[in-house]
C-alpha cells in the first residue's frame, strides 16, 4: 500500500503554539479507541454494510463486468441520473481514472461509450444534453438508493418518456436501474417495465455507497478495472483495523479533526494537486458535510457538530483561496492529497535565456512544477500556523483511488463515533425536502403547505 498520511504539519513540531501537542493527542487516545471499538462493533450491520463492499462483491463484480461488456458492445454514450451520493462517486471516479478528454476522444482511442453524470434538475443542461446524444445508442443508469428522489425520478420519467416516444418497445432496454432491492418507487417501476437491476444493498447509505453497484457499473462500463478499486479498498481496510492511530491512517485523520474541531477550526478545505482528482473533493464535501452536520448527538444534546468543506484545487486556487488560507482566520484545516507520479509529464522547453525571470523554468516539467507549487504552498502555510496535513498517493490508479475513498469513509465514521452523533442520517435536508413536497401540492403535506402560506412574507424594505 503506497497512500501516507503526514500529518507533522497539524503538530506543535511544525507549528508551534497553534498546532497539537503530543500530549493533547494521547488525551485522545481512549476516546479514539472506543470510536475504533464502536466502528469496528457496527462492520456490517444497521448502516454500515460499507464495510463489507471490499470483501463481500464476487457476485456482483462478475455481474456488472459482464453487464459492462455488453453495454460497451451496444451503446455510445452512458448517462448517469442521480445525485448527492448517487452521482459524486461515479463522477469522482471517473475523473480520477480516465483520460482527461476522455468524451473527446476518438472512438477507437476511448475504447467505451461517452459518459455523462446528470446530477442536477437544470433544464438548460438537460435540454444541452438530449442536444448531443442519439438516444437510440444510449443507456440512461437511473441510481437512486430510496428509489423516491424527486430530482432522480424527474429525470427518469423525463428520459423514459422520450424513450418510449423515439423508440417505442425497445425502450425499457436503455434504462438500468440501480437501487434498494424492495424499498421505492424505481424498483416497482423496473420490474413492471424489465428494467436490468442492480441492488444497493439496504445497509449501504448513498454516501458510502461508491464501492457498492452505483459506483462499480459506471466505472467499468468506461474500461475502469472494480476489482482494483475494491482490492485498494481492502488493504486499506487492513490498515484500520489497528486501533493505533500511530498505525491506522483513518483515526489518526479522525482524531485530528476532532481535535481542530474542538479548537475551532470549523473548516476541512481538501486541495488535491491533480486535476485527476479535483471531483474526489466534491465527493468528500458531501460525506464529511452530510454525515458530521449534526444538531444533536445521540444522547439529544444540542451539539451542532460539524466541519465546513471547502473544495480546492492545487495550483489553480493558489491564485483563488490560498491567499484567506495563508492570512485570513485560524479556522481550518487543509488536506493536501500529494500525487507521485502523473501518468504523463510534459517538460517546459528551453528558448527563453533573455528573461532571467522565466528561465528558471526551462527544462524542468509540469509535474515538478505543480510539485513544488505543493511543497512551497505548504511551507508557506506551516510557517504562518495553519494546520494542514497531506495524504499522499504513489499514483491514481484504481487501486490507490479504492484505497483513498474508503479511508475517507473511514475517517468519517471514526469521527462521527468520536463525536458522539449519527453520522448515517440527514435529518437537516428532510425540511426543505418536505417543504418542496409542499409547494406542488403533494398529497399529505397539507399542514407544511398551510405553515408556508401563514410563513412572513419577504418584506418590500430588504429587496432593492
Ligand atoms: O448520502 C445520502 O444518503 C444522500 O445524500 C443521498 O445520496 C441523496 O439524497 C440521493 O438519494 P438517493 O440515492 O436515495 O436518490
Amino acid at each position: 500500500m503506497s497512500i501516507t498520511v503526514n500529518y507533522n504539519n497539524m503538530m506543535q513540531y511544525a507549528l508551534g503554539d497553534k498546532g497539537i501537542s503530543d500530549a493533547q493527542l494521547k488525551e485522545q487516545e481512549i476516546l479514539a479507541q472506543s470510536a475504533h471499538f464502536l466502528v469496528e462493533a457496527g462492520r456490517g450491520r444497521g448502516m454500515q454494510g460499507w464495510m463489507d463492499s471490499p470483501y463481500d462483491q464476487a457476485e456482483v463484480v462478475k455481474a456488472v463486468k459482464s453487464a459492462a461488456a455488453r453495454i460497451r458492445r451496444r451503446f455510445d454514450c452512458f448517462v448517469v441520473l442521480g445525485i448527492g451520493g448517487s452521482a459524486l462517486g461515479p463522477q469522482a471516479v471517473f475523473t480520477a481514472l480516465k483520460h482527461g478528454y476522455y468524451n473527446e476522444l476518438p472512438k477507437k482511442l476511448r475504447k467505451g461509450p461517452r459518459f455523462y453524470v446528470l446530477d442536477n434538475v437544470d433544464p438548460d443542461k438537460m435540454n444541452a444534453l438530449f442536444d448531443i446524444i442519439d438516444l437510440k445508442k444510449t443507456v440512461f443508469n437511473v441510481i437512486t438508493k430510496s428509489g423516491s428522489t424527486s430530482e432522480t425520478m424527474s429525470q427518469f420519467l423525463i428520459v423514459y418518456d422520450l424513450l418510449k416516444a423515439r423508440l417505442g418497445e425497445s425502450a425499457h432496454e436503455h434504462i438500468i436501474a440501480t437501487t434498494d432491492e424492495s424499498k421505492g418507487n424505481l424498483i416497482k417501476l423496473a420490474q413492471k417495465e424489465g428494467f436490468e437491476t442492480f441492488f444497493i444493498p439496504d445497509s449501504v447509505g448513498g454516501r458510502f455507497s461508491e464501492l457498492s453497484p452505483v459506483g462499480l457499473l459506471p466505472a467499468a462500463v468506461v474500461g475502469i478495472d472494480v476489482s482494483k478499486l475494491l482490492k485498494g479498498a481492502r488493504d486499506m481496510d487492513r490498515r484500520c483495523r489497528s486501533r493505533y492511530i500511530s498505525k491506522n491512517p483513518a483515526l489518526a485523520l479522525a482524531v485530528l479533526q476532532y481535535v481542530s474541531m474542538k479548537q475551532g477550526k470549523n473548516i476541512s478545505v481538501m486541495m488535491p494537486y491533480s486535476d485527476r482528482l479535483k471531483y474526489i473533493a466534491d465527493w468528500y464535501a458531501q460525506l464529511w458535510a452530510e454525515s458530521l452536520g449534526k444538531e444533536k448527538d445521540k444522547n439529544g444534546d444540542v451539539v451542532n457538530a460539524g466541519q465546513t468543506p471547502v473544495k480546492a484545487l492545487g495550483v489553480t486556487d493558489q491564485h483563488s483561496q490560498v491567499q484567506l488560507y495563508n492570512e485570513g482566520p485560524y479556522d481550518k484545516v487543509i488536506t493536501f492529497i500529494e500525487v507521485g507520479e502523473y501518468g504523463s509529464d510534459v517538460t517546459i522547453p528551453n528558448g527563453c535565456d533573455e528573461f532571467p525571470n522565466l528561465n528558471f523554468l526551462c527544462g524542468h516539467t509540469l509535474s515538478e512544477l505543480m510539485t513544488n507549487e505543493l511543497y512551497a504552498t505548504r511551507y508557506n502555510l506551516t510557517l504562518r500556523g495553519r494546520a494542514n496535513f497531506t495524504i499522499r498517493l504513489d499514483k491514481v490508479d484504481a487501486y490507490h483511488v479504492g484505497a483513498l475513498l474508503y479511508l475517507l469513509q473511514m475517517q468519517t465514521a471514526y469521527a462521527g463515533a468520536m463525536l458522539n452523533i449519527n453520522t448515517y442520517d440527514q435529518p437537516g435536508v428532510e425540511g426543505g425536502k418536505d417543504a418542496t413536497y409542499a409547494l406542488f401540492g403533494r398529497s399529505g403535506y397539507e399542514k407544511k403547505a398551510e405553515e408556508m402560506r401563514s410563513a412572513k412574507p419577504d418584506s418590500e424594505k430588504y429587496i432593492i
